[in-house]
C-alpha cells in the first residue's frame, strides 16, 4: 500500500466534532501577542522585514542573528532544506514521524530512505540505525505521532562533519520535567556540533497555525543556501510581529507553564487510557499527543466520528499502520468523556 504522505490531522475535524486530531492548542491570545499582531496590521503597505524579528529569536536561543532563517512554519523550512540540498546523496528520515519532510524530499526529486524505529523499543531512537554515509538526516524531537522525546546526547551522536542533520523541534515547548528548568532534551542552543538544524515550530502552542510562523536555527555558512530557496517576503509582517513577541521572556516564561500544565493532563490521559481493555499506549509520551494501538483502530476512527470525536488515524505514518492512532491531549473533562466513549465502544464490539 501507498502511504499518503499528505494526509494531516486537520483534514480529519469537522462541524460538530470535538477535535483531538490536531495538535494546535486553542485557548485565547495572551495580550502581549494579540497586541503587536493587531498593531502590526497598520504597516502591511510596507515590504516585510524580518531583521527585529530574527534578532529577538536569536536572543532567545543564545545564537547569532546570521543563524536563524524565519520560514512561513515549520513546513516551508523542510521545502527549503530539501530544495537546497539537492545534491546530497543518501537523505535518511527516522520514522515514524511527521510526514512532511520526507514528502519535500520526494517532491525535490530525492530518493528517501527510511529508518523505522520499533515499538518494542519504545519507538527511541538507536543512533546506530542511520548510515553512516547519510548525508542528511531528518529526525523529530519530540516525535509527532509516538510523543516520545529522544535524549540530546543520542540525537547530537548522528551530528558529524559531511552531515546535514535536521532536527524538528516543533513541539519542543511542549516538554517538561520537574526540576528542569528549560526545555529538556533541546539542541536549540547548540553551536558546537557540525550540520545540525534544528526547525521550530511557533504554530501550535501560541494557535498561529493560519498565521505560518517557524524558524530554523543553524550553522551561519549553510543558512543563505536555505535563504536563496525561499520566496521573496516569504514571512508576512504579522508573522515577523508573532515571531518577536513569542521570542520575549514573557513568552518563554508562559511556554513553561503551558508546558508544566500540559504534563498533568497528559498523565491523566496516559492513565485513563492505560485502564482501557486491549489498548497500548506508545513508548513514555512526552508531547501534547499520545499515539495508541489496539486491534481494529481504523474502524475505531470511524465510529468515534459517529459518536463525535475526531482522533488522527496512524496509518499514515511510515512504521505504524492500521491498529493506531493518535490522541491529542485535551482538559481532563474532555479525556475523560473521550474515553468513556472510546470504553462502551470497544465492549460493544462482538
Ligand atoms: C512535528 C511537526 N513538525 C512540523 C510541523 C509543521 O508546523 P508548522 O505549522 O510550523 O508548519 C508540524 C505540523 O503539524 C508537526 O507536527
Amino acid at each position: 500500500m501507498t502511504i499518503d504522505l499528505g494526509h494531516h490531522g486537520d483534514t480529519e475535524v469537522g462541524a460538530g466534532l470535538v477535535d483531538l486530531a490536531v495538535n494546535v492548542r486553542r485557548e485565547p491570545m495572551p495580550p502581549w501577542l494579540s497586541g503587536p499582531l493587531r498593531a502590526s496590521l497598520d504597516d502591511l503597505a510596507a515590504y516585510p522585514d524580518a531583521t527585529g524579528a530574527t534578532a529577538a529569536v536569536a536572543a532567545r536561543h543564545g545564537r547569532d542573528p546570521g543563524e536563524v532563517l524565519l520560514t512561513a512554519g515549520a513546513a516551508q523550512a523542510f521545502v527549503l532544506l530539501a530544495q537546497a540540498l539537492r545534491d546530497a546523496r543518501r537523505p535518511v528520515v527516522v520514522h515514524p514521524q511527521f510526514t512532511e519532510p520526507e514528502a519535500a524530499l520526494r517532491n525535490a526529486g530525492h530518493s528517501v530512505e527510511r529508518v523505522l524505529l520499533r515499538e518494542e523499543d519504545g519507538f527511541r531512537l538507536d543512533a546506530a540505525l542511520v548510515p553512516a554515509d547519510a548525508d542528511l538526516v531528518f529526525v523529530g524531537n519530540p516525535t509527532n505521532p509516538t510523543s516520545v522525546l529522544h535524549p540530546a546526547g543520542e540525537i547530537a551522536a548522528l551530528a558529524r562533519p559531511g552531515r546535514v542533520l535536521v532536527v524538528d523541534e516543533a513541539f519542543a515547548d511542549t516538554t517538561y520535567r520537574s526540576g528542569v528548568p528549560g526545555e529538556p532534551e533541546s539542541l536549540a542552543g547548540r553551536r558546537d556540533l557540525p550540520g545540525l538544524v534544528v526547525l521550530r515550530s511557533l504554530t501550535k502552542t501560541w494557535g498561529l497555525a493560519g498565521l505560518r510562523i517557524g524558524y530554523l536555527l543553524g550553522p551561519a555558512d549553510l543558512l543563505p543556501r536555505l535563504a536563496a530557496a525561499q520566496p521573496l517576503w516569504a514571512v508576512s509582517t504579522p508573522a515577523l510581529a508573532a515571531a518577536t513577541a513569542c521570542a520575549s521572556p514573557v513568552a518563554v516564561a508562559a511556554e513553561r507553564e503551558i508546558a508544566a500544565r500540559l504534563a498533568v493532563e497528559r498523565d491523566h490521559l496516559v492513565r485513563r487510557l492505560r485502564h482501557v481493555p486491549n489498548l497500548t499506549v506508545a513508548g513514555d509520551p512526552a508531547s501534547a499527543f499520545v499515539a495508541v494501538r489496539f486491534p481494529g483502530a481504523d474502524k475505531t476512527r470511524v465510529e468515534l466520528r459517529e459518536r463525535g470525536y475526531a482522533v488522527r488515524r496512524g496509518d499514515t505514518f511510515p512504521g505504524l499502520g492500521p491498529d493506531w492512532l493518535r490522541v491529542a491531549v485535551r482538559d481532563t473533562a474532555t479525556t475523560d468523556a473521550f474515553i468513556e466513549v472510546l470504553t462502551a465502544l470497544l465492549e460493544e464490539r462482538p
